[in-house]
């Protein structure tokens, strides 16, 4: 068989900056694995693109980008006082429309306290968690509108969507995950309190796969509450399940406790398999840093990590996330300044270098 067929789209600020970074990577774990390397399509979208050509995404971008075997995605949007470029414009037409068009029900957003990794938090504990946000639906479909736009009577809406088949196969997915894992708990977070009919669902939904695994512990917490519990005893958490714009907050959060939003890591999942999968860091285009060469490689490294996992070079995945654990060791003994092709040649020099992981990584 040839080799991996991947898209990658750098996108905007450091997106580009931090991807081609984690592109290196992800070509020479392949290579140590004796895997053939992987055949590289880049796509120049974002907002240099879209300021030359009036285009975000067309559909004949979209229908190529359906044809690889994975994608991996750095960052899209504008600074915020780029006044060229309409509010969230490229977000919704690049990224959104992406995540929407190819099916990725699931935005799952680990969080791992590495070694040598720094938490704000005085007595962080075991932290390893992940949010299975859905990622199709919620408030995220641009379902709303305004009356009276402009004056004092003015009424916006946002409506938030909660079809019974979108929960179910984020829920699903989220129960086989905390199944398969040792602490065999899941936490379905919203705020039935208020929000009475998507609560409603989610709860039945929940209730009901739970049903079909009762190993499994089942809790649950308001929003609200959760981000306390996520700074006051992050390691209590094992699975979270959660709609799009809880699991969008709640994800930054979980960046910061957990070392940083430089490390977070994502996969946006086509569960049905009917088109490609995507990875991305959590972070966005950072506009105030971009340039400076000080952006953080490692969220981005990660995701390839998980990109190799999802398309079964696990093999692969495993010496990427070893290379970084042992290089955050050393970031954290050295207190060197991070420096994203610093960073970078580090790591690949751990992963090409004899240490073969064995530690669980
Ligand atoms: P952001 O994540 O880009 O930045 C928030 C803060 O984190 C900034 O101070 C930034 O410097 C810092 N930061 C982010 N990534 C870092 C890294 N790798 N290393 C070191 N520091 C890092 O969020 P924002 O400022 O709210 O958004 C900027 C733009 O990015 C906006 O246009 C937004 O819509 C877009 N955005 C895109 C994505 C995406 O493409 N997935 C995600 C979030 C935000
Ligand atoms: C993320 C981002 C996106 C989201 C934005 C840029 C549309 O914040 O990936 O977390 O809200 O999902
Ligand atoms: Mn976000």
């Amino acid at each position: 068989a040839g080799g991996l067929d991947l898209a990658v789209i750098g996108g905007d600020g450091i997106g580009p900056e931090v991807t081609a970074q984690a592109l290196r990577i992800l070509q020479a774990a392949l290579v140590a694995e004796g895997r053939p390397v992987a055949e590289v399509t880049d796509y120049a979208l974002g907002a240099d693109h879209y300021t030359a050509t009036g285009q975000t995404l067309t559909d004949e971008q979209l229908a190529a980008l359906r044809r690889h075997d994975a994608i991996l995605f750095g960052a899209v949007g504008a600074a915020p006082h780029d006044r060229a470029v309409p509010s969230g414009l490229i977000e919704r037409e690049i990224l959104l429309r992406l995540r929407f068009a190819l099916d990725h029900a699931v935005n799952l957003r680990p969080t791992r306290l590495y070694p040598g990794a720094v938490s704000p938090l005085a007595e962080p504990g075991e932290i390893d968690f992940t949010v299975v946000r859905e990622g199709t639906e919620g408030p995220y479909v641009g379902n709303g509108g305004s009356l009276r736009s402009g004056g004092e009577h003015e009424i916006a809406t946002e409506v938030s969507v909660n079809t019974a088949h979108g929960v179910r196969r984020v829920v699903a997915d989220a129960f086989a995950r905390a199944a398969a894992s040792p602490r065999r708990r899941l936490t379905l977070v919203h705020k039935h309190n208020v929000l009475v009919h998507a609560g409603r669902l989610w709860r039945r939904v929940v209730d009901e796969v739970a049903a079909e695994h009762p190993e499994v512990d089942v809790d649950y917490l308001h929003v609200d509450a959760a981000t306390i519990l996520m700074t006051t005893d992050p390691a209590r958490f094992d699975v979270i399940v959660t709609d799009n714009l809880f699991g969008d907050i709640l994800t930054d959060l979980a960046a910061a406790v957990g070392g940083g939003i430089g490390l977070a890591a994502s996969g946006n999942i086509n569960v049905a398999g009917t088109a490609p999968s995507m990875f991305e860091p959590v972070h966005g285009s950072a506009p105030d840093i971009a340039g400076t060469g000080t952006a953080d490689p490692i969220a981005a490294i990660l995701s390839a990590a998980m990109l190799l996992e999802h398309v079964g070079e696990s093999a692969a995945a495993r010496r990427v996330r070893a290379a970084v654990w042992s290089h955050l060791e050393h970031r954290a003994a050295t207190g060197a300044e991070v420096r994203t092709e610093v960073v970078a040649d580090d790591v690949l020099a751990r992963l090409a270098g004899e240490a073969t992981p064995t530690r669980r990584a």
